[in-house]
């Protein structure tokens, strides 16, 4: 095989996951309730097919054999997250020592296996008590996310280089407070904004005590989904209403977290609606203070705006899309099961963006996958011919390629995911793993796509 996309020398390969969508063992093991335990007990008929986060893949009794897939399928690295209410079940407090049995655990037999393992903090899973108390709305939570992520820090810091605060903390946001497709399903601009305030908040926080913990070789980062925004046009009310977008839902937390201060233009969007969120003294210093060494981005979809067609409802709860409107680009490729457009370019875009004005950070994509419904469809001979991921990750990978032969600093390419998991609202709808999982038996069987990562691992390129 010639190999005409050839990768920087440790490259790394791997896949991202996170706890609520593979471990399973949701009330076994001193976990305490999250938020998807607690939402899918009230309203089962939210998930697709009433499937909740108890059972998924069973990561947590299997973690040995997934790990023994991954060796073979060659991967170097591996990002999972810590279940906060796994590990400390009220949230603040007591430790649970099988949680720390449990990840201890994961993280040497990872290591055993040569395979790095890097630890995002919080993948979209509030311990219930936390919530309860008001979760990112209430600064005491944003002092308890600290304090975990201390512990964290000492507990595993002697094993873990690699460590991420959020990943996607603007999900949790649009999910929980703007679009209703996260517990607490509260709808309200003002809270949501007060949210994505502390969620930096906490962040920092997090970055300060991995300051303190003088990890050796440690490096800490943040996971954001950026979604460029492409204006439908040039005229200027569609330059415009990109550039806001931009502000809102990517600038939002990257700005902060990488050049340690919130867009000028965000803060007079925000100030012109009264909407700014309350503050304390300290923090503009304290984010100013902990920026990132490492950025992970996720990247599935551009977003593609216009000028806004009608005004707005003003008295309607304050959105972002009061200042754009979604536009459907004739002619765009679509992944159809998803719903999402899908756009490699969008991946090149996004790192030369970041190396001309983040400081060309180092970054890697953490997570890039396809979604596809029914899969069993492609199934032959008990294995699923997956060609269209083949395709998919191909293209997305021949952009990355091209950013780093233009100098940007782009250290690996994870996928989304290693094995079919769990997808919050849509449970299994959509299957996005290099293996797949069979929801009865539990049979873990690689895809083609799996097959052909096999062979980029191998070569470092394809
Ligand atoms: C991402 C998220 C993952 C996963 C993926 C695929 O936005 O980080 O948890 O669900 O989407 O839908």
């Amino acid at each position: 095989m010639s190999i005409h996309y050839a990768f920087p020398e440790g490259f790394w390969w791997g896949s991202a996951v996170s706890a609520t969508q593979i471990e399973g063992a949701a009330s076994e093991g001193g976990k305490g309730k999250n938020i998807w335990d607690y939402w899918y007990e009230q309203e089962p008929y939210r998930f697709f097919e009433n499937i909740g986060p108890e059972v998924t893949s069973d990561f947590y009794h299997r973690y040995k054999e997934d790990i023994q897939l991954m060796k073979e399928i060659g991967l170097n690295s591996f990002r999972f997250s810590i279940s906060w209410s796994r590990l400390i079940p009220e949230g603040r407090g007591d430790v649970n020592p099988e949680g720390v049995r449990f990840y201890d655990a994961v993280i040497d037999e990872l290591l055993k296996n040569d395979i790095e393992p890097f630890v995002t903090l919080f993948h979209f899973d509030m311990p219930l008590v936390k919530q309860n108390e008001g979760g990112w709305e209430n600064r005491a939570v944003v002092e308890a996310f600290a304090d975990y992520a201390k512990t964290c820090f000492q507990l595993f810091g002697d094993r873990v280089k690699k460590w991420f605060t959020f990943n996607e903390p603007i999900v949790p946001v649009e999910g929980g407070y703007l679009y209703d497709f996260h517990y607490p399903n509260v709808v309200d601009g003002r809270r949501a904004i007060q949210v994505a305030y502390h969620t930096m908040v906490a962040h920092a926080k997090a970055v300060e005590a991995f300051r303190k913990a003088e990890i050796k070789d440690g490096k800490i980062g943040i996971v954001l989904n950026l979604t460029p925004s492409y204006p439908r046009s040039g005229h200027p009310a569609d330059q415009k209403a990109a550039k806001i977008a931009d502000l809102f839902f990517n600038r939002s937390f990257l700005d902060p977290a990488v050049l340690g201060e919130y867009p000028a233009e965000l803060i007079e969007i925000l100030k012109a609606y009264d909407h700014l969120p309350q503050t304390e003294e300290g923090d503009a210093e304290l984010i100013r203070n902990h920026t990132v060494d490492l950025l992970g981005v996720n990247y599935y979809q551009p977003r593609r705006v216009k000028a806004k067609d009608h005004l707005p409802n003003t008295e309607g709860p304050f959105m972002p899309e009061w200042f754009f409107d979604a536009y459907e680009m004739p002619g765009r490729k679509m992944n159809p099961y998803r719903g999402w457009e899908i756009y490699e370019k969008g991946l090149y875009d996004i790192m030369i963006n970041l190396r001309d004005h983040y400081g060309n950070i180092e970054s890697f994509v953490s997570e890039n996958g396809m979604g596809v419904q029914n899969e069993e469809r492609f199934m032959q001979n008990g294995i699923i011919q997956d060609d269209y991921r083949i395709e998919f990750f191909k293209g997305h990978l021949k952009w990355l390629h091209q950013a780093i032969q233009e100098g940007c600093r782009v250290k690996g390419y994870h996928v989304w995911t290693f094995m079919d998991n769990w997808s919050w609202m849509n449970a299994y709808k959509n299957r996005y793993g290099l293996v797949s999982v069979d929801l009865k038996t539990q049979k873990r069987t690689i895809k083609k796509s799996g097959e052909w990562m096999k062979l980029v691992t191998r070569n470092n390129g394809f």
